[in-house]
């Protein structure tokens, strides 16, 4: 049964949960994609508001920090006419020990229609999506090491809209692969879409074994890993997500896969750089190229307000 393979999927193949890119239809990231395209001029409009969700609940539980997934959710959600509630993670009863289930049957017996999870264990908003009633969508912001869908599908948007197709396209990930959601969402949406090559960039330290496996080229030398790129999208070390020393110094990767203009030089003298923030510079980005002409990082961030609208009245306007 379809149900039983992908939980976010109801019984007709829509999209009833936002849980990984892996798995996902091409014609649901295409569909999403078209989705987020109508309401971008949503939000050029003088009132910037559609009643998609007018009398839903949804929920913002973010158990990490977060800056651009927290707050864009939110703008999206209050543009679709929604109710937002953010829980103060922080001062909630989770740490009077409350567990995420309790807390979510909490929640959910105050009427929540829609919860947004992030969480730093992979698989919590699984957890919660199998424990929600039929009519509760969940949207995953971000899990562990494992899935950042709705990042993957506003880097997919960009991609999109600077390059048109996706086919004739060569894309390059550079940095802390290991640690990264971002990456394996990204790597599984491009490769659904068809994209010609993507490569991963970065030291044997931080480049996972069984990437190969998944139709990805991986190199442990920039300029290689870079050269005529029409896509560079850069990851920060994910310091939080790391036991023990796995790089000599910072210093050291800037000097190796640090995006400088010069390095830059070797991709397309029309690629595109995009990073899913927070950038920190001199570590795998230098200013120069965050703030040059060929960087896209605050265009992915206002994309991002669109692809969560989209994602978020998809999910709403289908039945589990
Ligand atoms: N890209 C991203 O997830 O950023 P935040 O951690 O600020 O949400």
């Amino acid at each position: 049964m379809l149900y039983k393979r992908n939980p976010q999927l109801n019984k007709n193949g829509e999209l009833i949960h936002l849980l990984s890119i892996e798995g996902l239809p091409r014609q649901v990231i295409h569909h999403i994609l078209d989705t987020a395209e109508t309401f971008l001029s949503v939000n050029d409009r003088e009132v910037k508001k559609v009643p998609l969700l007018r009398g839903k609940s949804v929920f913002n539980l973010f158990f990490e920090n977060s800056t651009r997934t927290r707050t864009t959710f939110e703008i999206a959600a209050k543009r679709l006419s929604a109710d937002v509630l953010n829980l103060d993670i922080a001062r909630s009863s989770t740490a009077k020990g409350e567990s995420l289930l309790d807390t979510i049957a909490n929640l959910s017996a105050m009427h929540a229609d829609m919860f947004v999870v992030r969480h730093s264990e992979s698989g919590a908003p699984y957890l919660i999506a199998q424990h929600c009633a039929p009519h509760v969508h969940v949207v995953n912001a971000g899990d562990g090491r494992h899935a950042h869908p709705t990042q993957g599908l506003l880097d997919m948007y960009t991609i999109r809209h600077y390059k048109k197709d996706f086919t004739g396209l060569t894309v390059a990930i550079v940095g802390d692969i290991v640690h990264s959601r971002v990456a394996r969402s990204d790597i599984h949406a491009l490769t659904t879409l068809g994209v010609a090559e993507v490569r991963v960039v970065g030291p044997k330290t931080l480049v996972p074994g069984d990437l190969k496996e998944m139709g990805v080229r991986v190199c442990h030398d920039m300029k290689e890993g870079i050269r005529d790129a029409d896509v560079v999208i850069m990851l920060r070390l994910q310091n939080e997500r790391m036991s023990g020393a796995l790089l000599p110094s910072a210093g050291e990767f800037f000097k190796n896969f640090g995006l400088t203009p010069e390095k830059l030089a070797h991709a397309k003298p029309d690629a595109i750089v995009m990073h899913p923030g927070p950038i920190n510079r001199g570590v795998e980005i230098d200013s120069a190229v965050a703030d040059g002409k060929q960087s896209v990082i605050l265009p992915q961030v206002t994309f991002g307000i669109a692809v969560r609208m989209a994602v978020m009245s998809i999910i709403a306007g289908n039945e589990a």
